[in-house]
């Protein structure tokens, strides 16, 4: 199928974009804490194996999917499911994409903040039990988050505006590379530290006795959010792919390139937590080991106020924010791509249109650490049933967590689930294998593992996930 859309110019501007999706946010606050406490190179090898055997088939069919069509991913599943109830997968995967980038935003705007107070040398002499404090303050605070969030939310709309070429391409040609040096330069940095050695045995040596049937279940999980799957990323990407893009080979650069700053990230954080004697199960995860425990190790492993110290911090929140970025611009252009090609607007004002939407509940989110920190899934419970059922047992989370819980746990292995089953199952198999070997250029011996990969484990294993994230399994035991 073709038609006159702007397509990426080269190719390593696709793999670089598709990577730049993929690292985030997932990369650098939670794989490294998942190595730490699931065993190590243990877990590594764990996940690795769910790149194969889950990551990859999923991947490949979301760029199949997407470059057949050159559609939004709306469009692209409506094209392929000739009027059958399967082109919901695609408005799903747009709703996801355009749901997680509601509270993505925020955070991106934190690590902006957090550039800042590095850079300007902030944390020079707060004491180590008042990092807590001073992030909860500042989350807390009505105007500076929010600020810090509509800066973030303004680069990504330039970008997008820009188009496929110009914008999303050119940056990430240009994003891609800083934030890879940046690693290396940190990851150097810290494994120069004195004890840094005991970091990276913690990380590589493997320990089988931690791994339990929920470490394999953490592994997918996070192999399936790190690489953009599950939602309309990727597809949206590929179908600004050419027709001579080899879809295997960019799928295992791009698994390949968010593999290894993951586990670059793994060697940033722990050589640092354990040259100043911290426990690393007591670092926390996510916000709290981002926000909270990681400018403390910084500053007493590099030393306090020194310049050592706000050079490697202002890189590691400067890296922080890149990924985030390239990430959070992935997604916008999913809502970007489908509002534009399925209500006929022009680029710059379909973008407006997310952009607005956006900017709306990206400012409830970031209220909900302050000014709307009242309004919980709870008090909501409460207002909808009109204060007639006891809702003691609903969870208290703020809105920003409601936004995060429900994307995570919810739409992306539901999304995950029905795009391998429409892969597996409903998509005609010829056609795969034609776009698959670019009409038979590229050999795929690899074909009939896929097929049952796509049929058989993926929707399995993402089925298990999806239970286990409502806890039936610990139930069951
Ligand atoms: N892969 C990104 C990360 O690791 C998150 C993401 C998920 C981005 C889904 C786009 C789509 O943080």
């Amino acid at each position: 199928m073709e038609n006159n859309r702007e397509n990426f110019g080269s190719k390593i501007g696709a793999i670089l974009a598709a990577a730049g999706s993929a690292v985030g946010l997932g990369n650098v606050w939670r794989f490294p804490i998942e190595t730490g406490q699931n065993g190590g190179a243990a877990f590594i090898i764990i996940y690795v194996i769910c790149i194969v055997l889950l990551g990859l088939p999923i991947m490949m069919s979301e760029f199949l999917i997407g470059r057949y069509t050159h559609s939004n991913t709306a469009g692209a599943y409506r094209i392929l499911s000739n009027g059958s109830p399967w082109k919901w997968v695609g408005r799903l995967g747009v709703f996801t994409g355009w749901f997680i980038l509601c509270y993505y935003n925020v955070v991106g705007g934190w690590t902006l903040h957090y550039t800042y107070l590095s850079a300007t040398n902030a944390f020079a002499g707060v004491p180590a039990s008042e990092f807590g404090g001073m992030f909860t303050d500042f989350a807390g605070n009505p105007w500076i988050p929010t600020a810090w969030f509509v800066v973030f939310l303004g680069i990504v709309h330039f970008v997008i505006t820009r188009g496929v070429q110009a914008g999303i391409e050119k940056f990430s040609k240009i994003m891609m590379p800083t934030l890879f040096i940046i690693t290396i330069v940190l990851t150097v940095c810290s494994l120069c530290l004195p004890g840094a050695s005991e970091g990276v045995e913690f990380l590589l040596k493997p320990d089988w006795g931690k791994v339990t049937s929920t470490t394999i279940l953490q592994a997918m999980g996070q192999a399936f959010f790190s690489l953009s799957l599950g939602m309309g990323c990727l597809c949206t990407y590929a179908s600004y792919f050419d027709k001579s893009t080899p879809l295997a080979k960019t799928a295992v650069n791009v698994s390949v390139i968010d593999t290894f700053i993951a586990i670059m990230a793994g060697f940033i954080i722990f050589p640092s937590v354990f040259n100043i004697g911290m426990n690393p199960n007591e670092v926390g995860a996510g916000a709290s080991l981002t926000f909270i425990s990681l400018p403390n190790v910084f500053q007493q492993a590099f030393g306090d106020g020194s310049v050592l110290s706000v050079v490697f911090s202002s890189m590691f929140y400067f890296l922080l924010f890149v990924a985030a970025l390239t990430s959070a611009i992935s997604l916008h252009e999913v809502a970007t791509a489908y509002v534009t090609e399925e209500f006929h607007l022009e680029r710059k004002k379909g973008a407006c249109v997310i952009t607005l939407s956006l900017l709306a509940l990206g400012i409830l989110c970031s209220l909900s650490f302050g000014p709307l920190k009242d309004i919980t899934l709870q008090q909501l419970a409460a207002w909808l049933t009109f204060g007639k059922v006891d809702v003691t047992g609903v969870s208290a989370m703020n809105i920003f967590d409601m936004f995060d819980s429900f994307s995570g746990m919810v739409l992306l292995p539901l999304g995950g689930m029905f795009i391998a089953i429409f892969a597996g199952w409903v998509l005609d198999k010829q056609l795969y294998k034609d776009e698959l070997s670019n009409s038979g250029e590229i050999k795929t011996p690899y074909f009939k593992l896929l097929i049952f990969s796509l049929r058989f484990i993926a929707p399995v294993a993402i089925g298990l996930v999806f239970l286990d994230q409502f806890g039936v399994f610990s139930f069951l035991k």
